[in-house]
């Protein structure tokens, strides 16, 4: 089978390559063998490959594969496993190695992809899902003791969107961050009913400020981080919190810049990496709300494109073009 593998992180155009391996052995019991069809390229499996900036890069005795979720069809069933057969659509998350032609999944974590969901929608139908509920659980604990608008950045991305949507629905005072104005463009005609500003105009802090009605932000839901945050804590009321969930920006800010102790703020990560700790009912009801979401709305499961896995570089490189909409996915055959 084909898989991509990495032995040292870096620049994933350079450190990433593809293989021919052996699939994998029949599975135990309690596990599935499932050929993929479609995996989502997420900024967190590129992080994965690369590192932390300006961090030491890891070099692995055994070659990785990367990629945590994606879609497939059942090929062998162990034991132990009833509801599970083979030739059945599932979408799987967390399981490492997605970024194979096959892969060896708990059956635990395989989730049967309903009828009215495309093999695209599917291969996105876990994490997104998954990290808007993680984000709207740190936005209602923030909100706690004091709610207030919340404002977030990258707006236009695939999770911002779902967050978008989510606001509307639950009534969360929210406003749109993006970083040029043909993004705010796109934004505001997608949700007319949320503010979206662009922070390429020069006068947004000023915007920002007026769309919180001048309170400021009780909550910063950020993904750019580095040295944009210094400016995301100047966005927030005293007492506000700025919850980080990802590093699309470069540079860094100083803890000891952002005025928490005599603004009384409080700084979070928030993350799907401790999805897992949620009991086994947490999860079930998380991910049918998952899978429904991606029955009701396939227009929030967007595709930016598919490429087969042998075109990693360029579906790598598609992921980093600015102003593109959507998810890219890397696909491999069904038979
Ligand atoms: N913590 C978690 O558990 C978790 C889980 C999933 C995702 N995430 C994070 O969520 C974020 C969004 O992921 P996604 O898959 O939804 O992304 P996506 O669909 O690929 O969209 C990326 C978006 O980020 C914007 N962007 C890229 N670089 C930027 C920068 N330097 N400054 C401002 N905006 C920038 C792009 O704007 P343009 O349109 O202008 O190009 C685009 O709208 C990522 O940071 C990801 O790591 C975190």
């Amino acid at each position: 089978m084909r898989t991509i593998t990495y032995h040292q992180q870096g620049d994933a155009a350079r450190v990433l390559r593809m293989h021919e391996q052996p699939e994998p052995p029949a599975p135990a019991a309690g596990q599935l063998v499932v050929r993929v069809l479609a995996r989502p390229i997420h900024p967190g499996d590129l992080a994965g490959v690369e590192g932390v900036p300006g961090g030491p890069r890891q070099r692995f005795a055994t070659p990785r594969i990367p990629g945590v979720e994606g879609m497939g069809v059942i090929k062998a069933v162990g034991g132990g496993v009833p509801d599970l057969r083979p030739g059945q659509r599932v979408a799987f998350f967390p399981v490492p190695g997605a970024w194979s032609e096959f892969v060896t999944v708990p059956a635990d974590l395989a989730v049967p992809v309903p009828d009215g969901v495309s093999d695209k929608s599917a291969a996105l139908m876990l994490v997104n899902p998954l990290t808007l509920l993680t984000l709207l659980r740190a936005v209602e604990d923030a909100q706690h003791s004091q709610a207030g608008p919340v404002v977030q950045t990258a707006a236009g991305s695939s999770i911002g969107k779902l967050v978008s949507v989510a606001a509307l629905k639950h009534g969360i005072p929210l406003v749109n961050l993006v970083r040029s104005a043909t993004g705010a463009q796109t934004l505001r005609q997608r949700f007319p009913g949320l503010p979206t500003i662009s922070t390429a105009d020069a006068d947004w802090r000023t915007q920002v400020q007026d769309a919180t009605g001048g309170r400021g932000a009780q909550v910063v839901l950020d993904a750019v981080g580095g040295s944009l945050t210094g400016e995301l804590a100047g966005l927030l009321a005293d007492g506000g919190t700025l919850i980080t969930y990802g590093q699309l920006g470069s540079g860094s800010t100083p803890l000891e810049s952002l005025a928490l102790t005599p603004r009384a703020l409080t700084v979070r990560g928030a993350s799907i990496g401790r999805w897992m700790t949620r009991t086994p009912e947490e999860r079930a009801e998380d991910v049918s709300f998952a899978a429904r979401l991606a029955e009701s709305a396939p227009d929030l499961f967007e595709v930016a494109a598919g490429y087969d896995l042998a075109d990693f570089a360029k579906a790598i490189d598609h992921v980093r073009r600015p102003g593109k909409s959507g998810t890219v996915l890397l696909t491999s055959p069904a038979s």
